[in-house]
């Protein structure tokens, strides 16, 4: 099996740190860099190497993970001065596990590729919460040989690795679990914001429910949130919004027929703009009780 040296995480947000974490107890030496420096604060103080050198993180480290927030900020990153594009070379691995959009996903593999830069587009199914505890799935795109040299880190951040085929396709997997995703917290949302405007007991709707053949994880992890009105992130909103995006942007690509994820991307949007971008990506249950109001019998 290949042998990984060290990893430089470009990233240091609620998945990086999560990352830095897991990678770190694995023994995998990191270094993490953010943009915003004070956010690794935490971090550092736990005796995880952190950095604000980019530049010399790029040129340590053999394999390099970015998980920014979407595709312009990835690219941003790739193109700045002193950033991954100056640094790009053949013995280099990136790992790109951000949920970004296809066609960054393709452009930037095409331009790490022209630099020689071993590029394996690896998003993941799973949050912060599922990393410690090796739950995470990474969906791959790419070369099986470039898979099989950055496998030690992807064994040790997840439970479970899926090759999906080629460059890109990676991405596609993550976009396609996400419009699921985003199905089943719409569903819920829907479910118990009717529930409630109906006058129904929440709890006796969820003991329904969570005896019967609907029950999953993701409402047992979404349902006290919903109820509670707790929406500290774990996903933020404004996150899955820019999924929904890119879902409609690539199924308009490929001429995929989505309607649902229209009304979706529409309620995400709507919700980003009542000031909830920043709240977990379940509350957009918020948004349909706001709309509710008042209309109660
Ligand atoms: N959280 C989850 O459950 C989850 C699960 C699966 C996949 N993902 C995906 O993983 C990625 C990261 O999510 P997260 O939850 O870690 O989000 P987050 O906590 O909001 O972190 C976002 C990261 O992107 C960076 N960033 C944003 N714009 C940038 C720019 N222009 N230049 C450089 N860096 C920039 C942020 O840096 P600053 O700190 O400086 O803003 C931060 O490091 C996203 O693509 C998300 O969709 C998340």
């Amino acid at each position: 099996m290949a042998v990984v040296s060290s990893v430089g995480i470009i990233g240091g947000g609620r998945m990086g740190q999560a990352m830095a974490r897991r990678l770190h107890t694995q023994g995998i030496p990191v270094q993490v860099w953010n943009r915003t420096a004070e956010r690794l604060q935490g971090l550092a103080a736990e005796g995880i190497p952190v950095t604000s050198d980019l530049p010399n993180l790029l040129k340590v480290h053999p394999v390099w993970l970015t998980v920014l927030s979407d595709g312009p900020a990835t690219r941003s990153v790739w193109s700045m001065p002193g950033g991954m594009a100056d640094h790009a070379a053949p013995e280099k691995i990136w790992l790109q596990m951000g949920s970004i959009d296809y066609p960054t996903t393709l452009n930037l593999a095409h331009e790490a590729r022209r630099r020689g830069l071993r590029f394996l587009d690896a998003p993941v199914l799973g949050g912060p919460m599922d990393i410690p505890t090796g739950r995470l799935i990474v969906m791959t795109g790419g070369d099986e040989e470039v898979l099989e040299a950055a496998r030690p880190v992807l064994e040790a951040l997840s439970g479970r690795i899926v090759p999906m085929g080629p460059v890109g396709t990676g991405t596609l997997a993550k976009l396609a679990s996400n419009l699921l995703l985003a199905h089943m917290v719409v569903g819920l949302a829907e479910w118990l914001s009717f529930g409630q405007q109906v006058g129904l007991d929440p709890l006796r709707l969820w003991e329904v429910v969570k005896n019967s053949k609907l029950y999953n994880p993701v409402f047992e992890a979404k349902f006290p949130a919903m109820l509670e009105e707790n929406f500290q992130p774990s996903f933020a909103l404004q996150w899955m919004a820019k999924d929904l995006w890119n879902i409609l942007e690539t199924a308009r690509q490929f001429g995929a027929y989505t309607p649902v994820a229209h009304t979706m991307t529409a309620l995400y949007q709507a919700a980003q703009n009542h000031g909830l971008g920043e709240d977990d990506y379940s509350a957009v249950h918020q948004l349909l009780r706001l709309f509710s109001r008042g209309t109660g019998t």
